[in-house]
């Protein structure tokens, strides 16, 4: 699904985020994922380690992770209300596909960790304008589930740590916009 979008600037001067729960069909195919995700790995990183890597959850595989979540939140919180515990089985549900980005560092590398994982934060926005650009709209999303050790064993191991929940589809009406920074006090001549 390629739309005006494919303007860089303009591209890059609409994209927002859509609320994953108000995300719904179409959401991208499998090969329009897989370039979305070939164009978040574009990815600048100091030496050329890739320290982020990306795991897709299809739809046949949702149920797991909610019970997955629903488990760890259990586990983590016994005091969890039905509430919380609905809540945390339906952040499984949201939109049509979802991509976990692992922040994948290499301790051993002299590389600063601090840098590794600004490239992960890097490559996760790289994602986003990728999905835009092919006319979609994510959304991401960290919460409990991203600092569950529970969550993060299920998708990789220590030290790697979830940047995030990317939901991508379409949303069911028009982004609102959100105020943006007031650019005179985040821009300064040094
Ligand atoms: C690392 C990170 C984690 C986030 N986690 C959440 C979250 O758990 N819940 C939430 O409502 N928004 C979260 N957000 C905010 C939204 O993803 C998004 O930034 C915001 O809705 C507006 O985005 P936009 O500037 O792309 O329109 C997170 C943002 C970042 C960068």
């Amino acid at each position: 699904m390629f739309n005006d979008q494919s303007s860089p600037l303009t591209a890059l001067s609409t994209r927002r985020s859509g609320k994953p729960r108000d995300l719904g069909g179409p959401g991208p195919s499998e090969a329009e994922l897989a370039a979305i995700l070939a164009l978040a790995a574009r990815t600048p990183d100091h030496g050329k380690l890739a320290p982020w890597r990306f795991v897709t959850v299809a739809a046949d595989r949702r149920e797991a992770l909610a019970t997955l979540l629903a488990d760890a939140l259990s586990a983590e919180k016994p005091e969890a209300s039905a509430l919380d515990l609905a809540a945390a089985r339906q952040f499984a549900h949201q939109a049509p596909a979802l991509v976990v980005v692992l922040s994948s560092p290499r301790p051993d590398s002299h590389i600063p960790l601090f840098e590794q994982e600004l490239s992960a934060g890097a490559a996760t926005m790289n994602l986003l304008h990728a999905a835009h650009a092919h006319g979609y709209a994510g959304g991401w999303l960290t919460g409990w589930p991203a600092y569950s050790e529970r969550v993060r064993d299920a998708f990789g191991q220590a030290p790697e740590r979830i940047a995030g929940f990317v939901f991508l589809g379409t949303p069911s009406r028009p982004l609102d916009e959100r105020p943006r920074p007031d650019m005179g006090t985040l821009v300064s001549a040094w």
